[in-house]
This record gives C-alpha cells, structure tokens and sequence, in this order.
C-alpha cells in the first residue's frame, strides 16, 4: 500500500497535495444540499475552483467534479444529478452546455499497450475534452478523453462517443454515430420556449 501511495504522490508539490484533499471535502460539504442554497453554495465553490466560469452554473445535488480547477466554463451551463467530470487533461465547456444525469466525462486515460507495467499501476495520460456551446449530452452518455463535441451537437442518451462530433449533429450509440443533422428545420431563427 505504501509503494502504491508513492507512485500516486510522485511529482506533486506539497500545494497540489493539499489542494488534491481539500477540493473533495469543500464539493462533500455543498453536494448534497437541496433547492436554491445548494445551487448557489455549489456555484460559489465552483467560482472559487474552476479555471475559468464565466457565468452562473447549475449544478443538482450528487454530482461529482474532479481536478476542478483544470475545468473551463463559460455560461448558463446545468449538469444533472449523479454526473462525474474528471477534469485530470482539462476539460472545456461553452456556453448553454446542458449535461444530463448519470454522464461521464474523464479527461484521462491509462496507456494499454504491452502486458506490463499492470494498467493499474501506469499513470493517466491527460486528454483535453472540449465541450461547444448549445451542446445537450443525454443521460447516462460516455465522453471518452479527447473528444471534442461540436457546436450544438446532441449526444443520445447512453451513447459512448470515442470520437469529436459535428456541429449541429445528434449522435447515438455505441460507439457513437452521427443519426441525422439538426440544420434545416423551419425553427433555425429560434423556436419558442413554450
Ligand atoms: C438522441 C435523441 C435526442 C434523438 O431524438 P430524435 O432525433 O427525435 O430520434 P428518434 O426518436 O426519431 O429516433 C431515431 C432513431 O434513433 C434511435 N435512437 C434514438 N435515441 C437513441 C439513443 N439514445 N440510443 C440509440 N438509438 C437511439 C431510435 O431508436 C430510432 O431508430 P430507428 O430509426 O431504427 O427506429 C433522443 O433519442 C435522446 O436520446 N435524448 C436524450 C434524452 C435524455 O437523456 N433525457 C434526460 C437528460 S436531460
């Protein structure tokens, strides 16, 4: 256990150490609180984290944000309940992202190649996830590290996207496909609310 701990805590300086502590009991303390003090405490802990939030974020209880501060947000950005975000490559979200119940999105991914070291015991490799703006992910979707979803794109629900998506476009399955394009309806210039 203590050689693991080792290999886990080379190269971090004693700040980064303490920050890896900290940030999950500030986020265990504001997680589970319900109704509008829970979304303005867990938006404060966020201002406070994020590399960058650019405007209010709508976080519901039970959410899970990791390496936080290598998050970028811009506006108007809601995650539903029991989503977990691993920020360890980075991850960049635009504005208007809406980011269903239950998704993945981990920035990170272990080397498989060759039968040893174990996997267990190779460091993540960091891989940007860039999330465009207007983009709806459905619940239970997988965004696999490097991935970037393109303007407006819609991610099915359950989906595992191993690869970047096209602006405007709705992707389903596994692995994830483009099913059609969302340009061309007559509600282009806006649709109503209502
Ligand atoms: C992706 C989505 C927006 C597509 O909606 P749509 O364009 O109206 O698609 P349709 O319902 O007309 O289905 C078109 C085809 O795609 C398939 N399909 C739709 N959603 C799918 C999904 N998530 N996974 C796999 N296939 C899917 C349908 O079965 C259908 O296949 P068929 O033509 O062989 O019958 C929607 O199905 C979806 O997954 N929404 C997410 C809902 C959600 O997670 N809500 C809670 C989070 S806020």
């Amino acid at each position: 256990m203590l050689a693991f701990l080792r290999g886990k805590l080379k190269g971090y300086s004693p700040a980064a150490l303490l920050y890896t502590q900290v940030e999950p009991l500030v986020f265990w303390v504001v997680n589970g609180l319900p109704s509008f003090p829970g979304f303005l405490l867990r938006h404060l802990v966020c201002k406070l984290l994020f590399r960058r939030l650019a405007g209010f974020i709508w976080i519901q209880p039970r959410v899970e944000l990791v390496n936080a501060h290598r998050i970028s947000c811009g506006s108007n950005v809601a995650i539903n309940t029991g989503s977990y975000l691993n920020a360890l490559g980075g991850i960049v979200l635009g504005d208007y992202v809406l980011i269903g119940s239950n998704v993945t999105i981990s920035s990170g991914q272990h080397p498989i190649d060759g039968e040893g070291p174990e996997i267990f015991q190779r460091p993540a490799v960091p891989l940007e996830i860039v999330i465009e703006t207007g983009v709806w992910i459905g619940a239970g979707a997988v965004i696999m590290p490097g991935v970037r979803l393109g303007r407006g794109s819609v991610i099915g629900a359950n989906a595992v996207v191993t690869r970047s998506t096209e602006p405007f476009s709705v992707n389903v399955g596994v692995p994830a496909r483009k099913l059609r394009s969302r340009t061309g309806f007559t509600n282009d210039t806006g649709g109503s609310a209502h």
